[in-house]
């Protein structure tokens, strides 16, 4: 699939960042509880971020509020999180991140997809998301002005690396920069504009299209616990 023909049908479905209230205090705390029952899936080292899968059945009640719920706000989706061994569709990825994350695009694997929008559900108290107006229209990445970082070769459903989105006439705000994203070398945020510098608050849903690039910011008490969903259409 060309890649202008991505960034079309991408294009197609995009919409401003939402923040909305779809789940009540007792429905987040049953997401941590179901947090804490699941099986790790990922130990990422090195992101310093455990990973549990939202696989379906463990509290069929609260998958089933899940789901309508993320419905009644975007009306037609699919979930693309992948599938569990049933291959029954996962609904979304616990992150605990004891690390704030890197820029990059969650734009999914296969080109062939129309990805569609991304959900990050807090579960806990401090955090803090950031992302910029621009896009990306490849496969899922991670940005880096790192010459060694951009050699790195990802196994399959892995984060490509690329410097690609960077605009070299535009330097980012050193202010901003200081204060909400000091982990990012601050030339890999050449021609980066921030959209919507997101606190985390319990009892919100923070909605993005998936080609947005976005980071943690450099604020972390300690760790943060979130849910994040994948969608495509
Ligand atoms: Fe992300």
């Amino acid at each position: 699939m060309a890649i202008t023909n991505d960034i079309i049908k991408n294009k197609y479905s995009e919409s401003t960042v939402k923040i909305v209230k779809i789940f009540t205090d007792n429905e987040i705390s049953l997401m941590r509880d179901l947090y804490e029952e699941l099986p790790l899936t990922i130990n990422n080292i090195e992101q310093k971020t455990l990973k549990k899968q939202w696989i379906q059945n463990y509290k069929k009640e609260l998958d089933i509020v899940y789901h309508n719920r993320i419905m009644e706000v975007l009306n037609d989706f699919q979930m693309d999180n992948l599938k569990d061994k049933h291959g029954d569709d996962i609904y979304g990825l616990f992150q605990e991140s004891f690390k704030p994350l890197p820029l990059h695009a969650d734009t999914g694997f296969n080109l062939d997809n129309k990805t569609y929008k991304q959900l990050l559900t807090p579960l806990s108290g401090f955090g803090e998301t950031i992302i910029f107006k621009n896009r990306w229209y490849g496969e899922s990445t991670t940005f880096t002005v790192d010459e060694e970082e951009l050699e790195f070769i990802p196994g399959t459903n892995k984060n490509k690396r690329s410097n690609k989105h960077i605009i070299k006439s535009k330097k980012f705000d050193q202010i901003i920069h200081k204060k909400f994203l000091n982990h990012i070398d601050i030339n890999n945020l050449e021609g980066l504009e921030i959209d919507t510098i997101y606190k985390w608050k319990i009892g919100e849903t923070l909605i993005f299209d998936r080609t947005h690039l976005h980071s943690s910011s450099s604020n972390l008490n300690n760790k943060k616990l979130g849910l994040v969903t994948f969608t495509k259409i």
